[in-house]
């Protein structure tokens, strides 16, 4: 940022997510030790270097005590992150119940809880009611650290109260707030019973993001049809107050990954999984196990291309790398059994003596051994039912340039929008047309894999997760400056 005497500065960024990039293992009364969380929204926040950044969040972990406490804010503070404590009740009603029950399963179309209507009635109430709590204590934090002409930027369905609870405590606050789950069509927003006071509160900030410009119309349509406001080419208006509402794609650091291709853990790595795989070709999926992932429908799809393909039996492996996820969840522990009851049965059908054709890990795999996985892969598969960009399969494509794999990518993933032309694209719903696919990517000569590989490649190396924040923060300053010029006039 220039100043008006010419001098330029580092703006400080607060970064507001549920999760911190770090996580917390407690190792004694007062010692912690830290790893990095995974997702997406982690991956990406990682990527973005050239901001004087301060992280906000929960280390996913209960800290009760107060010693505890102490000595894990001063751990994160090495790590410029700020923690937010929140208690046993508070996760299971905030961060089970109303984030990871109710709306990550309605922002990808998998709809409300049904069992019993009455009881999830109740239970909507308590953990709508313990959502915003969590929200005013993230708000809380936030105040504690803000300081004037600091950018706050609130990320995730997590935190759709904080924009309504940040500007209540100082309306000059610059404030974004940006949504890395798809935002559904309007008519499935309705559903929810909190849905016009959730729309409000992210209306108090000053600009919303998606990244997807359908994304960002079905919130616009929900702010329309369900509040009765005005849905204009720049956004929402209320009264007079414009919320800027706009598309911004996200990225990853791709150089991060084509360089650890260099190094030595990564190519020692590559030497073994060769060695292993010899006279196979590899097919690869890595996911959180999340239902959104259409980890079953991948599997079943893949059996399908088995019992088509005699020939193929031996020469294909299936290497499904799934780490799981919100594990406190019913759903989750659910997809867990199902999963394995899948790999099982089709290891005991198509398994020989000396191989078996599926390897499934429940596990997370470090940088290095992720990044080996993706370049001696011959075939992605990412058919997730739902996504809101997919970051597996740009990390994929980054490792991937002397091999030139086949990526197979769900139509419905936003990752679709930006390397639809390189990838196969697939309805994963439709587990024939995923099987006939993997036929396809097995067999593709090695122009067209080269031709797809480019187009995919390039995207990748360009629409980096740096630029991706660079251009929200830029414009949020721009959206608050015009609106500033406005209220003059
Ligand atoms: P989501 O945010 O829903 O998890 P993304 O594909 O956008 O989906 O991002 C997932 C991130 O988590 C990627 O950076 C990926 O490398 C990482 N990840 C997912 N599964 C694993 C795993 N089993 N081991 C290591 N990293 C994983
Ligand atoms: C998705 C969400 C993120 C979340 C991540 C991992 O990427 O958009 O907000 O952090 O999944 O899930 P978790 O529940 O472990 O934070």
């Amino acid at each position: 940022i220039e100043r008006q005497d010419g001098r330029t500065f580092r703006q400080r960024l607060l970064v507001v997510a549920n999760r911190l990039p770090v996580s917390a293992v407690r190792r004694g009364e007062d010692s912690w030790s830290l790893e990095i969380s995974a997702g997406g929204l982690v991956t990406a926040l990682l990527g973005v270097k050239e901001f004087e950044a301060r992280w906000i969040g929960w280390a996913g972990v209960n800290v009760p005590d107060e010693i505890g406490q102490r000595a894990l804010t001063k751990a994160l503070d090495e790590k410029r992150c700020i923690p937010v404590f929140l208690d046993e009740e508070i996760v299971h009603q905030y961060y089970n119940g109303y984030c990871n029950n109710i709306l990550w399963p309605l922002f990808h179309y998998l709809g409300l809880p049904q069992e019993d209507r009455l009881a999830t009635t109740r239970s909507f109430q308590s953990q709508f009611a313990a959502y915003k709590k969590a929200n005013q204590m993230f708000a809380d934090v936030v105040n504690k650290h803000y300081e004037e002409g600091d950018v706050v930027w609130c990320h995730d369905y997590h935190l759709m109260f904080l924009p309504k609870c940040l500007k209540e405590y100082n309306s000059n606050m610059k404030v974004g707030w940006f949504l890395h789950t798809p935002f559904p069509s309007s008519e499935i927003h309705r559903t929810l019973p909190s849905r016009s006071e959730l729309l409000r509160s992210v209306l108090a900030a000053d600009l919303v993001g998606f990244h997807t410009y359908d994304y960002a119309r079905h919130f616009v349509s929900a702010c329309t049809r369900i509040l009765g406001l005005e849905g204009t080419p720049e956004g929402v208006e209320d009264q007079g107050r414009l919320t800027r509402v706009a598309a911004f794609p996200i990225g990853i650091d791709a150089d991060r990954f084509i360089r650890a291709l260099e190094t030595h853990p990564v190519q020692e790595h590559i030497k073994e999984l060769k060695e292993r795989f010899a006279g196979r070709k590899v097919m690869l999926g890595v996911d959180r196990l999340d239902m959104i992932k259409g980890i079953p429908q991948k599997i079943l799809a893949f059996e399908k291309f088995l019992e088509e393909n005699p020939d193929w039996h031996d020469k294909v492996v299936l290497l499904q790398i799934a780490v799981p996820t919100r594990t406190d969840v019913p759903e989750y522990q659910k997809l867990t059994s199902q999963v394995h009851e899948i790999v099982g049965r089709i290891n005991g059908r198509f398994g020989t003596l000396t191989a078996v054709p599926i390897h499934h890990l429940d596990r997370s795999l470090d940088f290095y051994k992720l990044c080996a996985l993706y370049a001696v892969t011959d075939v992605a598969l990412v058919t997730s039912l739902r996504d809101g960009m997919n970051l597996v399969s740009y990390e994929f494509v980054a490792c991937q340039d002397a091999k030139k794999g086949v990526l197979i990518l769900s139509e419905f993933a936003g990752a679709a929008q930006s390397l639809g032309a390189g990838a196969i694209l697939v309805n994963p719903w439709n587990i024939i047309e995923v099987a006939a696919s993997i036929a396809q990517a097995l067999n593709m000569q090695p122009d067209e894999r080269e031709k797809r590989h480019r187009h995919n490649f390039l995207h990748v190396t360009t629409h980096t997760a740096q630029e991706w924040a660079e251009t929200f923060v830029s414009e949020l300053n721009d959206t608050v400056v015009e609106a500033q010029l406005r209220t003059r006039q």
